[in-house]
């Protein structure tokens, strides 16, 4: 398994482990209906436009295909602080490493970028996702807050770590 950064001719590939991963993790949360109607060309052209402008985003992949893909930056409602925006693995990826080698790109590029410190959001109901995290270093600092994401109300908590 190669990690490497994105450049945008991956944001087709990375659209669709974003979307093919939504699908398999938050049924319980969002319902099969509500996911199949993901419009994957629109979550292409936003990766295309983050990576154009420079966000961190890396990739794992294995025989040339994406099966991960991590994204960092600033922390968009604290001022401070830098913010694992975004993990997502393939379901046939999960415990085969990329999840944990992904992280740790990502805490070494959110130090380069100069925080000491970052968060990240979680869907409270997402508790794979929140063991993982908590297995990485991370702890539940008591934020909370709602989001609609496909025009369900869903609370998100928020996770912490110091990064020296
Ligand atoms: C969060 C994520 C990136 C972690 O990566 P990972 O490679 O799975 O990380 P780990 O190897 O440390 O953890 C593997 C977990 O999956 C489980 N697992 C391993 N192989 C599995 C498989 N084939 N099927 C289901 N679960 C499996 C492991 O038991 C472990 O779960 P546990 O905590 O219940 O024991 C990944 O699970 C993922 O993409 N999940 C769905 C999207 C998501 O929730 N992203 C976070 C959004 S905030």
């Amino acid at each position: 398994m190669e990690i490497r950064r994105a450049v945008v001719d991956d944001a087709a590939e990375i659209a669709r482990v974003h979307t093919l991963t939504w699908q398999a993790a938050y049924e319980h949360v969002f319902g099969a209906d509500r996911l199949a109607s993901i419009d994957v060309g629109r979550r292409e052209a936003g990766w295309a436009r983050v990576i154009a402008d420079g966000e961190a985003v890396y990739v794992a992949v294995e025989a040339g295909r994406i099966l991960a893909f991590v994204s960092t930056g600033p922390a968009r409602d604290q001022a401070g602080l830098g913010e694992l925006y975004t993990i997502y693995a393939l379901p046939e990826a999960w415990g085969s490493g990329a999840g944990p080698a992904l992280m740790s790109v990502a805490k070494r590029q959110l130090l380069a970028d100069g925080w000491t410190e970052a968060i990240l959001w979680v869907v409270e109901g997402n508790p794979r996702a929140r063991r993982f995290y908590e297995r990485e270093g991370w702890s539940a600092d008591g934020g909370r807050k709602q989001e609609a994401f496909l025009g369900v109300d869903v609370v998100e908590v928020r996770y912490r770590i110091r990064l020296v």
